[in-house]
């Protein structure tokens, strides 16, 4: 297989470590010529890269060429796939989008209610402008795009790049949640083809079947109701967090039993508790700077440190396996199904034609070939439209630099229910993203 060139964009993630020794675990899967880190915060991506340099040294002596940076001719000249995971801001304004929601009784949340919608004004000129960055140097790369809010970022880039055929927007929770199933199953996860519909962070999955056509899904029920639901990947298991999260979809599904839940639907059908279960003094942001970025930066140190990874735990995880497979299904042509965002146009035939929607898809060398859904039930037609208007009226509102749509947008989302609250709300968070967002007319 040709040796391809990889750029990670925002290599100073902590999630990039993950990808690293994933990209080693796909080797096959994925060979590479050349990989580069870019990130605008040269000190952060640094601690990754020292640490990195030493893990490619001692595993991943094929590679010829491996280079962080922060200029972007440097980063994408002559590349073949981009992963995108930026974060506009930072955890610090993560940390704002969770708190100040909770100060007007709202949950506080990265990527739903007010939180996502901040977090949405803040991404999308950045990745606007990464776009048009990269498609300078490399007109033909693969972009796969996983920036949060994944499903507004997506309805921006779907209206500013219209005809670019090589950008794929593309999340990690339904297959982070496969591998539950496939782990209560005794199964691999790459062998079970999903039924799935919805938009980012806001689906279902109507089946689970084997390559063979072998059905699952209502084993899959049983044992969630009866033995519990619990997150299996190595990145999430051991994350009090996490668990709870899938502890919730275990209720969610007992709730309505008819499709299996996307967790993140615990924020829209559950608002009220999720909120008064926050700690605004500990949000998910202050869990992560305490958790995984210590545990990550902790783990830089030592193998910096010794030069070494003796005595060093780290493993490939879910997320980076599935960003590498993707890619390689586009870039291999190998016709592997895999969900993903792409324009409705259609495959939901009772939702509107423009939506982003995430459908399971064959990632093949001229873009995903998704499948058509067809009708979906009242329930679901109605949540998907809801959260749809709310999704678009936010991108209207970053084009009009308009106060009302933004307003519309938040009285539309679950998780506020009073306009007086959703005007509160805006106005604060106006005030902490200033220098973030265009000014509101
Ligand atoms: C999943 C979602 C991502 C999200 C992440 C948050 O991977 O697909 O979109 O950013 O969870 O995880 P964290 O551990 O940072 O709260
Ligand atoms: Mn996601």
């Amino acid at each position: 297989m040709e040796k391809k060139n990889l750029v990670i964009v925002g290599g100073g993630s902590t999630y990039t470590l993950g990808i690293i020794m994933s990209l080693i675990e796909e080797k096959e899967t994925l060979p590479l010529r050349k990989l580069t880190f870019y990130d605008t915060d040269h000190a952060r991506q640094e601690k990754i890269a020292k640490a990195t340099e030493v893990i490619l040294r001692e595993k991943y002596p094929e590679l010829e060429e491996f280079k962080y940076t922060t200029d972007m001719e440097t980063a994408f000249t002559d590349i073949d796939v981009a992963f995108l995971q930026i974060r506009t801001g930072g955890l610090k304004m993560r940390e704002q989008d969770e708190q100040i929601p909770l100060r007007h009784g709202i949950l506080g949340q990265e990527t739903c209610g007010p939180g996502g919608m901040a977090y949405g004004m803040r991404s999308i000129p950045d990745m606007i402008e990464l776009i048009k960055d990269i498609r300078t140097y490399s007109e033909d790369a693969w972009i796969m795009n996983y920036t949060n809010p994944a499903a507004i970022v997506a309805e921006a880039l779907k209206r500013e790049f219209p005809e670019d055929r090589r950008v794929l927007n593309i999340c990690d929770m339904p297959i982070a949640i496969m591998k539950s199933y496939a782990d209560m199953l005794d199964k691999d996860v790459w062998d079970l083809v999903p039924g799935y519909f919805g938009l980012n962070h806001f689906g279902w999955f109507t089946k689970i079947e084997d390559k063979l056509g072998q059905d699952y899904t209502e084993v899959i029920k049983d044992k969630i109701v009866n033995e519990g639901f619990i997150p299996t990947d190595s990145e999430i298991a051991n994350d009090a967090s996490w668990q709870a999260t899938f502890a919730t979809a275990r209720k969610m599904l007992m709730d309505f039993p008819e499709y299996l839940p996307n967790t993140y639907l615990q924020y829209y059908f559950y608002p009220e508790d999720m909120a008064r279960k926050e700690d605004p003094d500990n949000t998910r942001a202050r869990q992560v700077i305490g958790g995984r970025q210590k545990r990550v930066h902790e783990t830089c140190d030592k193998i910096t440190g010794s030069q070494s990874l003796e005595g060093v735990e780290l493993t490939g995880d879910i997320h980076g396996a599935y960003m590498i497979r993707a890619a390689a299904s586009l870039i291999h042509h190998l016709n592997h199904i895999y969900i993903v965002m792409v324009k409705n146009d259609g495959i939901i035939s009772n939702i509107p034609e423009d939506a982003m929607v995430e459908v399971p898809a064959m990632l093949t060398k001229d873009g995903p070939k998704p499948f058509a859904v067809g009708e979906i039930p009242a329930f679901y037609k109605g949540l998907i439209e809801n959260q749809y208007a709310y999704e678009k009226l936010v991108v209207d509102a970053y084009y009009e630099q308009s106060y009302m749509k933004m307003l519309q947008a938040l009285t539309l989302n679950r998780t506020v229910t009073d306009v007086n609250m959703a005007k509160a709300v805006l106005d604060d968070l106006i005030e902490a993203n200033r220098g973030y967002w265009p000014e509101l007319k």
